[in-house]
């Protein structure tokens, strides 16, 4: 960086349903992390409505970053470097907060840096606290599971900046998945909270549910529509049949097979690129039943496991900030060229070890 003074990071994210803001310092000390999430707004339709998103981005973005900078005891003089969000996610709400660090990043003379959003979920782990650490220090290479509603990927991260795609959902997300098993059994939006509460009370062996793709020795992609379609016809014929449909049960047996495709891909992809370390982020991390089997598998697997602090799973800027550390910024006449993406892999395909 190239300005005088205390150089933090202000990071802003807005490819969803969450407009955030944080202010992280070089050593990847995490100064503030503001959310504000827009789910009430979109609960009532069952998913996220790109307009409304985009419309409350442009009100909320201000007041976030605002309160990210004052929470963090800074001003825009103590920033050296904005990190935003340029995809993938909604183009019309990437767009808001793209343009709010263009114009900050513009009119202040502070160096920009667009961040890949699953970079700031794989990278979420090396922010100082970032995680837990059950079987001790994070070590590279490691193999980064970022699960979440718009993605279920794996990745081989080298270091910092260098990463190598393992493999990918070939239709759901699995977050994706968790919101429509979720609706299906009549529970608020967005599901994956509520399945992962009504499984505490539910047997996990009631109902057997496939294992997407688990076996094969190919590329750790993953698939779980035909998951979600196994619930549907249960709970069709339950329904059908006039039996009350036992929410806690089918919640635990479809959370385990989604859990068990996780855990094993995570693994047999750390063991097979000679990664001793397994990173879980984005939502589907924060749910309870993956934080324990991930601990038990890698340790039963000779693997260290890793679990992303619950408040950086889930949407984010301190993750988008602090990744922003890796990236190369763009020169003051590509800045006002910058478009967001609304699709894309972080990188390419890994090597085969
Ligand atoms: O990372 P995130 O906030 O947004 C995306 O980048 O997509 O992830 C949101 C997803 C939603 O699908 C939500 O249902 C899921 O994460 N999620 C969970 C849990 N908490 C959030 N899924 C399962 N168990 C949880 N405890
Ligand atoms: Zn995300």
């Amino acid at each position: 960086m190239t300005q005088q003074g205390t150089r933090h990071i202000l990071g802003i994210e807005s490819s969803c349903d969450e407009t955030a803001a944080a202010v992280v310092t070089q050593e990847g000390k995490v100064l503030s992390n503001v959310v504000s999430s827009q789910v009430p707004l979109h609960a009532r339709y069952g998913g996220v409505i790109p307009e409304i998103a985009s419309r409350n981005h442009l009100l909320a973005v201000g007041p976030v970053v605002d309160k990210a900078l004052s929470d963090a005891g800074v001003t825009l003089a103590d920033v050296g470097r904005i990190a935003v969000t340029r995809g993938p996610g909604l183009a019309g709400a990437l767009l808001v907060g793209l343009q709010h660090a263009k114009t900050l990043a513009w009119l202040h003379g502070i160096e920009l840096v667009p961040v890949h959003h699953v970079e700031g979920h794989i990278t979420a782990i090396l922010l100082q606290e970032g995680g837990e650490h059950p079987h001790g220090p994070l070590a590279f290479p490691y193999v980064a599971l970022a699960v979440s509603g718009g993605h279920t990927s794996l990745y081989l991260v080298r270091e910092p900046g260098s990463y190598g795609l393992l493999g990918v959902t070939l239709d759901d997300a699995a977050g994706e998945a968790f919101d429509k098993v979720a609706r299906l059994l009549g529970l608020p939006y967005p599901g994956g909270v509520h399945i992962d509460r009504q499984a505490r009370d539910g047997n996990a062996d009631a109902i057997a549910f496939p294992r997407p793709m688990l076996a094969g020795s190919g590329r750790p992609d993953f698939s779980f529509s035909g998951l979600k379609t196994a619930v549907r016809v249960y709970v069709d014929q339950a329904v059908a049949a006039g039996r009350t449909l036992p929410i806690p049960d089918l919640a635990a047996s479809f959370q385990e097979a989604v859990v068990d495709v996780l855990v094993r891909k995570s693994l047999d992809a750390a063991i097979r690129h000679g990664a001793s370390d397994v990173v879980i982020s984005g939502g589907v991390a924060a749910n309870r039943r993956l934080r324990e089997k991930i601990v038990t598998g890698a340790a039963a697997a000779g693997v260290r496991a890793h679990l992303t602090r619950m408040a950086y799973c889930t949407d984010n800027a301190a993750m988008i900030a602090g990744a922003g550390r890796y990236g190369t910024p763009v020169s003051r006449s590509a800045m006002l060229r910058l478009e967001p993406f609304a699709s894309g892999q972080l990188a390419p395909p890994a090597e085969a070890a």
